[in-house]
């Protein structure tokens, strides 16, 4: 029996190699951690149950056949985030470079599969080149298994991908159907095809970098949702991110303690909003303020500035919260800043998390660059979410609240519960100069006229109170007790059942 213990204890030493030691200093000398070391970071401290440690590909050609490591290129299994159960895969750059094989895709399925049949959250840390290119199409059939679960899955339990080294092929596409991408700077990289490839088809000089590092998908492509310095780093905050999310979308998001009491009132938001209305404030004070403990988790923070999403707690439940930001292009919505928040409330509608929505907004971006990129189509894309979505939804016009913009962040027409406004709101068409010049255009030449109609138009319409007597406003409140009055209609709205007709799936403007 002794010898038996001891044979087992040799074979895992073994798989826990990978690719043994030389490849293992050359993946630290990159300054990047094993799969393993990722997972004794990701999860709790001793969590982790290891599943497949023994698995080997079945390949038999170019000389494959000798080539064979346990585990095969992958490490999966479960453990617990802060004690809840999370199903998760990694893998290994030290075993053929983390490629997919046809069995290596067997053991994340079978991972994928356990998450969704235990309605749990999906974890996976990638560091590979794609598919195994010497099992051809029996590689590409693994990666289809992959993705369908991906698609299955999704909307059902949350899927988090984290891009921890060079990855190329499925090990981007897989990512890319998964709720939320983040990378670590410097040393991860996403392409669908690598420099070498892109300099024979298209003769283009390129280095990995600035193909694929984290700074061109977080800031230009918006493929990831962020990045941090290092491996450490990440996962840590990856950890932060799973104690937001619901396990699945039938579960609410975890409640947690909090010190922070409902009714704390903040008197420096009554002076938030600069006297001139074309002066910029920053939204991420009001946001810091409302939430509990300021503790906020910001999705794609370097990614179209002019609008915020973010995640918070309100009472120690999680809210998502999505707001204008004038410190950028006077938040205005764009076609960026349409696609960025559109998804999060996509997201957050799937998982039942309640939204919060602060608006200053002076309207949709003019202009042939907008119009070229599709704007239409985008900014029907926030809209579309928004009015589909049924979760409790709860809105603040803070300022301006101008033309189609009005509509579309969250307001009562399009299906929000609760909408507030400070009394510095300003509802309307568009803004006092616009206005004048269209409907007084006669008066045109006469200063001391327009000067009087821009008065009146400020006077009448400039304000949230024609919105207010009309009921598009439930109530002008206080800045000061903002998060106060967001506290207790989320507390109202807690047992919202909200259902839209059935459908096979919606035709979201894509
Ligand atoms: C087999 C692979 C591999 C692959 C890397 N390796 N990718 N083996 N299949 N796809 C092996 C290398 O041969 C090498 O083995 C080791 O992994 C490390 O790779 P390096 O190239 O030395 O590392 P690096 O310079 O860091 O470059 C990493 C890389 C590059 C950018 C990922 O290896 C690369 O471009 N690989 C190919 C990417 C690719 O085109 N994959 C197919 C995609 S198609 P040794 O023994 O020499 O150390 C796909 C289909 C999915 O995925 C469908 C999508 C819709």
């Amino acid at each position: 029996m002794k010898d038996i213990l001891e044979k087992l204890d040799q074979r895992r030493v073994k798989a826990r190699l990978g690719g043994g030691e030389a490849r293992i200093a050359a993946q630290h000398a990159r300054g990047k951690l094993t799969a393993r070391e990722r997972i004794e970071l990701l999860l709790d401290r001793g969590s982790f149950e290891e599943f497949d440690m023994f698995v080997q590909h079945r390949c038999v050609d170019f000389g494959m056949e000798g080539a064979k490591v346990p585990g095969d290129g992958v490490v999966t299994g479960w453990g617990t985030v802060n004690g809840r159960t999370v199903f998760v895969f990694a893998k290994d750059f030290t075993v053929f470079g983390g490629s997919l094989s046809e069995t290596h895709a067997a053991k994340i399925t079978k991972i994928q599969d356990m998450a969704l049949k235990m309605r749990a959250p999906v974890i996976g840390l990638f560091d590979a080149g794609g598919a195994r290119i010497q099992e051809g199409v029996a590689a590409l059939g693994g990666y289809g298994e992959v993705f369908r679960r991906n698609v299955v899955a999704s909307g059902v339990i949350p899927q988090i991908s984290v891009i921890m080294g060079p990855c190329a092929g499925g090990d981007v596409y897989s990512p890319a159907m998964t709720d939320f991408i983040f990378m670590v700077r410097d040393t991860s990289y996403m392409f669908v095809t690598g420099p070498d490839v892109v300099k024979t088809v298209t003769n283009e000089t390129v280095t990995s970098e600035e193909l694929g590092g984290a700074k061109v998908h977080t800031t230009k492509s918006s493929v990831a949702d962020g990045a941090w310095d290092n491996d450490v780093e990440a996962l840590l905050q990856v950890r932060r991110l799973i104690d937001f999310l619901p396990a699945n979308n039938t579960q609410g998001a975890p409640v947690w303690p909090s010190l922070d009491v409902a009714d704390r009132v903040d008197a420096s938001l009554d002076t938030l909003v600069p006297d001139n209305p074309n002066k910029p404030y920053d939204m991420k004070e009001l946001i810091a303020k409302v939430v509990d403990e300021g503790d906020v988790f910001e999705i794609q923070e370097n990614f179209a500035k002019n609008i915020i999403t973010a995640f918070g707690r309100m009472e120690g439940r999680t809210v998502g919260v999505v707001a204008n930001q004038p410190m950028v292009l006077a938040g205005v919505l764009d076609s960026d800043a349409s696609r960025k928040a559109a998804r999060f409330v996509r997201f957050c509608d799937a998982f039942n998390i309640p939204i919060v929505t602060f608006v200053d907004v002076p309207g949709f971006l003019p202009g042939t660059a907008q119009e070229y990129g599709g704007l239409i189509k985008h900014g029907a894309k926030l809209l579309f979410a928004y009015s589909q979505a049924t979760v409790p939804l709860v809105t603040v016009i803070t300022r301006k609240a101008f033309g189609g913009a009005y509509d579309v962040m969250a307001s009562k027409h399009i299906g929000a519960d609760v909408n507030y406004a400070w009394p510095t709101a300003q509802i309307a068409v568009m803004g006092a100069k616009g206005a004048v010049e269209i409907i007084f255009r006669a008066d045109m030449n006469d200063p001391a006229k327009i000067a009087e109609r821009t008065r009146e138009y400020e006077e009448r319409f400039l304000s949230p109170f024609v919105a207010a007597e009309r009921g598009y406003i439930d109530e002008v409140i206080m800045p000061h007790s903002t998060r106060r009055r967001i506290a207790k209609a989320l507390a109202m709205l807690a047992e919202k059942n909200a259902e839209l007709p059935w459908k096979k799936h919606d035709n979201l403007p894509l």
